[in-house]
Order: structure tokens, then C-alpha cells, then sequence
């Protein structure tokens, strides 16, 4: 017998306001043809004035546990991925416990930055897998819009504010890769790439600092990166491409969602796209497609989920998911 960590529910949350390509056009020199062309993004939604990174976590995070039929008290850990948490210290997720009225159990964030939900699912896992908890409420949100510099257009047209969660649960399995839940888990960092995605601000220089990226650098280790890490962690339950019903990409840039599924050999139809109306929302990307494939009708139960994601570090993973 084998200890799973399955899904049990699942939820978003998008802010309300609604930024279309056209409105960059009017203060910096870009259009809606090249964001289009070069990155697959349309539009993106904006956190409002004063609304953090722990509310839209928040938000994510009850929709989750409503879908699974739980109340936070059920929870006994509570995991946040974010690179953009409300406040330096305390941990988001411990403003989101706070938030939900989850008055037992843990919490704490993981910062692994666009591969934050992938990481923080492997620690999920882990805390499952090894008996320290039973349920896991595994929350990625991010306001990348508050570490935007707006006069940068090789960056500022590429981000998304946003949240999604996941409600896990323990459940016996057989250890066969016909098990619902977690199966397998592919993480990775290599630092000697610090400086082609960061923020240049944060404790040592006493601001928060804007995003700087070499777009194409990253460009070129993503596709190379991600399927690697994905094949790897199929490789681990013996499974390929041809087992994957879906594939849940991080939602960067959609010319690297279409190579990394070509490597896999896994067609467009089975791969959730969100990136044209969400652009890149880092940690949030994942979760967030996982719960509009559900909403769609996309993913079902016993469906072979595949989620990949590289960023900031380097960090990269994937973790495969009966679901
Ligand atoms: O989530 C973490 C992981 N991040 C990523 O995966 C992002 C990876 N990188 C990318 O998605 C792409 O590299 C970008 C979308 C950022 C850029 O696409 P690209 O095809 O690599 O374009 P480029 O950076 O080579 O730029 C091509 C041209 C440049 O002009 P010149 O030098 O050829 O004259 C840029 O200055 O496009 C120009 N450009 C723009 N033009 C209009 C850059 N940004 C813009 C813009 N509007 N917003």
C-alpha cells in the first residue's frame, strides 16, 4: 500500500479589472500584433488598488475548499507559492490562515518563483507521503503587476496578477501508476543562472525593486529545460508522452508551450492554454490552469496530468498527477 496525496478540490480567483494589449499601446512603443505574435498573451487582469497577494489567495483558496466539500479546519497544512507575498515577513500563508479562519495545522510559502506551485505540490506530496499531514491546501498567487517597471516593454506586457488553489488528501493507493494522485515528482535549480531572470530590489537594497528578464535567454532554456524535467519525471513510473491526457504548462509564452508539447509529442489538443488571458502570472500560472481545465470539462477524474514549469533561479520541475 502506497500513500497518495490525491485531489480533492480545486478553485481561482482573477481580479477584476481586465487589461487588454491595446492599452500598452498608448505610453510605450509596443503593439497588440507583436505581444500577440511573439508571446500568445491578449489580455491579463490587474489587482486593484490595495488588494494583495494574501486576498486573491484567499479568494482561490475557500473556491477550493467549497469544491472539495471542506471547511480550512479540515486543512493541516497550508502551503502559499508566491514570489510577491503581501509583506516581507509574516509568510502569506500564514495571512491566508489567518484569512480563512483556519485556526490549526501550519503554514508557510515557497518561493521557487514562476516553478513555485511545482515545488510547493512536491512538499505537499512529501508532508502526505510521509504521514506528518492529512489534507494540504496548496495555494499559488501573485501581483507581479506591483514589480513592474511600465517603461520596459520587453517585460511589462508579459505579467498577470492572479491565484489558483488545490485541496489534496491522503488516500491509500496500490503504488501503481493507475493510482489517483501524485505520482511522480521532478525538481531542479541551477544558480548559476541568478542573473538572467530577478528583481532588483528586497531586503538588501530596501525596496521592492522591478522585474528584469534576457527574455531570450530564458527563452532558450525553457524549451530546453521543460520537457526534460517532464520526461523525467514520466520516465520515473515508467509512462511517456503518448500516456499524458493533459499537459498544464506554466503559462509563459505560448511558443514555448507548443515546443515543450512537440518534444513531448503530445498534441496542442491536450494541452490547457491560459496565457492569452492571463499572460504570465508566475506561481499562479499552474493552479490556475488546472482549475479553468477543470471548469471547462477538460480534465476529469483519472485523467494523467503533467505540469511543468521553469523561472527565476533557475528553478524548473514537473510533477505528474493521476487526477
Ligand atoms: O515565467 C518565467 C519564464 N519566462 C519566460 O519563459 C519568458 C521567456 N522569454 C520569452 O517569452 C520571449 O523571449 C519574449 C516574449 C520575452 C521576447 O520574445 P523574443 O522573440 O525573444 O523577442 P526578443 O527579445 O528577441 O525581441 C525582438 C525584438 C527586439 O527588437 P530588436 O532588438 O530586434 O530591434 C525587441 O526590442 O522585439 C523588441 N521588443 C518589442 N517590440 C514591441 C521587445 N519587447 C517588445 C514589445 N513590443 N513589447
Amino acid at each position: 500500500m502506497t500513500t497518495r496525496a490525491v485531489v480533492r478540490g480545486v478553485g481561482h480567483y482573477l481580479p477584476e479589472r481586465i487589461v487588454e494589449n491595446a492599452e500598452f499601446e498608448t505610453w510605450i512603443d509596443t503593439s497588440d500584433e507583436w505581444i500577440r505574435s511573439r508571446s500568445g498573451i491578449e489580455r491579463r487582469h490587474f489587482a486593484a488598488e490595495g488588494e494583495t497577494t494574501s486576498d486573491m489567495a484567499c479568494k482561490a483558496a475557500q473556491a477550493a475548499l467549497d469544491h472539495a466539500g471542506l471547511a480550512a479546519d479540515d486543512i493541516d497544512v497550508l502551503i502559499v507559492a508566491t514570489s510577491t507575498a503581501d509583506l516581507t515577513f509574516p509568510s502569506a500563508a500564514t495571512m491566508v490562515q489567518n484569512g480563512l479562519g483556519m485556526t490549526r495545522g501550519f503554514a508557510f510559502d515557497v518561493q521557487a518563483v514562476c516553478a513555485g506551485f511545482v515545488y510547493a505540490l512536491a512538499n505537499a506530496n512529501a508532508l502526505i507521503a510521509s504521514g506528518q499531514a492529512n489534507r494540504a491546501l496548496v495555494i499559488g498567487a501573485e501581483t507581479f503587476s506591483r514589480i513592474m517597471n511600465w517603461e520596459d516593454r520587453t517585460t511589462c506586457v508579459l505579467f498577470g496578477d492572479g491565484a489558483g488553489a488545490l485541496v489534496l488528501e491522503a488516500q491509500d493507493g496500490k503504488g501503481t501508476p493507475e493510482d489517483r494522485g501524485i505520482l511522480s515528482v521532478d525538481l531542479n535549480s541551477d544558480g548559476r543562472f541568478k542573473d538572467i531572470l530577478y528583481v532588483d530590489g528586497g531586503v538588501a537594497t530596501q525596496n521592492t525593486g522591478v522585474l528584469r528578464m534576457e527574455g531570450k535567454e530564458v527563452f532558450r532554456h525553457a524549451v530546453e529545460k521543460l520537457a526534460a524535467t517532464a520526461h523525467t519525471a514520466l520516465e520515473k513510473i515508467g509512462m511517456t508522452g503518448a500516456d499524458v491526457d493533459w499537459i498544464v504548462p506554466h503559462q509563459a509564452n505560448l511558443r514555448i508551450i507548443k515546443a515543450t508539447a512537440q518534444k513531448m509529442g503530445v498534441p496542442m489538443e491536450r494541452v490547457v492554454v491560459t496565457v492569452q488571458d492571463h499572460g504570465n502570472t508566475s506561481a499562479a500560472s499552474i493552479p490556475l490552469a488546472l482549475s479553468i481545465g477543470v471548469a471547462r470539462g477538460q480534465i476529469k477524474p483519472g485523467d494523467l496530468v503533467v505540469t511543468e514549469a521553469i523561472g527565476g533561479g533557475l528553478a524548473w520541475g514537473s510533477v505528474v498527477i493521476r487526477w
